[in-house]
């Protein structure tokens, strides 16, 4: 089940990619917005979220959580980031936390994002 979702996501994700012809993802133009939309308001330095994890900035981001591998740029199935938006997180909830999960786009787009080695810009 997981496995296809994974594929799913990718799949639908490739499939924009090719239609908009482009070529690399950035922190700044395609991922902050996301994270900005959904994870923010829990994740912001000052919240003192209990995973430590603050996404302010791609700083904060990289420097990672208190369970560590947030973002391994190249490999998203070890970054933690992406496995816990998934419906089988390796601990604690899937994220968003208690709200409507990430569509299959804004999930394949962060697992590219990761794959094609995470830059900021
Ligand atoms: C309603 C508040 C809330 C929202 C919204 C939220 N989170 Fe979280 N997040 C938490 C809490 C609380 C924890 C710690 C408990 C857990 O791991 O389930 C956490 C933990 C995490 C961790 C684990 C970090 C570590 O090292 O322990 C990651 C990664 C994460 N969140 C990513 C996200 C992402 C990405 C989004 C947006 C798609 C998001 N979160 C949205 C509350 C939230």
């Amino acid at each position: 089940m997981t496995i296809l979702h994974r594929i799913l996501g990718i799949t639908v994700f490739g499939a924009s990619l090719a239609l908009a012809q482009e070529p690399s993802l950035t922190y700044k133009e395609h991922i902050f917005p996301i994270i900005e939309k959904h994870c923010l308001r829990c994740h912001l330095e000052e919240n003192d979220n209990p995973s430590g994890l603050a996404m302010d900035s791609f700083e904060l981001l990289m420097k990672g959580g208190k369970n560590g591998n947030t973002v391994v740029p190249g490999k998203p199935e070890e970054s933690i980031l992406y496995r816990k938006l998934l419906s089988d997180p390796p601990f604690g909830k899937q994220m968003p936390r208690n709200r409507k999960k990430l569509s299959a786009e804004e999930i394949g787009l962060i697992f590219e994002w990761i794959r094609q080695g995470a830059r900021k810009e």
